[in-house]
């Protein structure tokens, strides 16, 4: 499926199995290539882009969100710079959501601005990172307050490249799009309520993906509409944030859905989130979560603006306060 994002510049997601042995079909590669991966990543896929390229240069970070930082910024525009990159050269970022965040800002920056395309191998990234220009690094302890909206000239997802991902980065990653199908796409929910979601994966993906594009199409710089994408990340990134890197994301946003839903979508949530094994506990109090969320980014005037989903398919956003997000969820324990 090629999935067109209508932008001021658009661009086309395509998603498709063994889509990464013809990157050079939906890429220009004939040009410098500034190949970004990381060591968490199997090297075959950066390998499988850099054949295809005319001069590739490939640059492996350390896995993990403590990648996404000013020295490795630094370290890859000094590599374009070193190999005399020209503004029309590019930055194809191979992974997750880490090297498509800072390869994403480093594109956005290097000359003002080199072409960026994303090559996700993770769920979480197929579904949900790689898509809406979405760029950043990590700066004095805050995640992602220096970045850039830069939308990418083409997305390649093969979701054949998930057989070498690990169960629980899979159903983390779906943890995204149980998100965005909650307060968007009933049928998508249902749909994977009863999936075989190994089986059906690409089906999600690419629903996903056009709920994502929906949403980016109408609200490309989060203004309003596009904060839908933060169902379940106001405690999410509490737990995140008090659980310091014991918890993935998508396991995270998965138990923070939970305290922002009605009683009926919560017993949902639960028996698909028990069905693939995300946690629909934490074992942090909300004593222990509430200095978190009161630095919530989304913390105005005292109240945080939050998606609430009464009913799946469907959400409103709703101002409380960060004691009134955890008391609400304590009593209905
Ligand atoms: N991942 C949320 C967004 O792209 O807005």
């Amino acid at each position: 499926m090629i999935i067109p994002v209508n932008l001021d510049e658009k661009y086309d997601v395509i998603v498709e199995n063994g889509a990464l042995d013809d990157a050079e079909k939906h890429l220009n590669l004939n040009r410098k290539v500034l190949v970004l991966t990381d060591d968490g990543v199997p090297e075959m896929y950066a390998e499988k882009v850099a054949k295809k390229c005319e001069t590739p240069v490939v640059v492996t970070l350390k896995h993990g969100e403590e990648s996404k930082n000013f020295d490795n910024f630094k370290h890859i525009l000094s590599v374009m710079l070193e190999n005399s990159f020209s503004r029309k050269d590019c930055v194809v970022a191979v992974g997750g959501g880490v090297v498509g965040d800072i390869g994403g800002f480093a594109a956005s920056c290097y000359m003002r601005g080199v072409d960026f395309y994303n090559v996700p191998t993770t769920l979480l990234s197929m579904v949900d990172s790689s898509i809406g220009g979405k760029t950043a690094i990590d700066f004095m302890g805050v995640k992602n307050v220096v970045g850039s909206f830069y939308q990418p000239k083409a997305v390649v997802v093969d979701p054949r490249v998930l057989s070498t991902l690990d169960d629980r980065q899979f159903y983390a990653g779906l943890a995204e799009s149980i998100k965005m199908a909650a307060t968007s796409d009933a049928s998508l929910f249902e749909f994977i309520e009863n999936a075989d979601v190994k089986r059906d994966v690409k089906e999600i993906i690419e629903r996903s993906i056009l709920i994502k594009k929906a949403v980016v199409e109408k609200d490309e710089k989060e203004e309003g509409l596009r904060k839908v994408l933060n169902f379940g990340h106001t405690v999410g990134h509490a737990i995140e944030s008090a659980e310091q890197g014991r918890l993935l994301h998508g396991e995270c946003v998965a138990t923070g859905m939970l305290y922002a839903c009605s009683d009926g979508v919560k017993t949902r949530l639960e028996y698909i989130m028990t069905k693939f094994g995300l946690p629909v506990r934490t074992e942090k109090t909300a004593a222990q979560l509430l200095p978190y969320i009161t630095h919530d980014k989304k913390a105005s005037g005292g109240k945080i603006s939050t998606v609430y989903v009464d009913e799946i398919g469907s959400f409103k956003f709703i101002d409380r306060t960060a004691e009134e997000i955890l008391l609400i969820s304590e009593k209905k324990k």
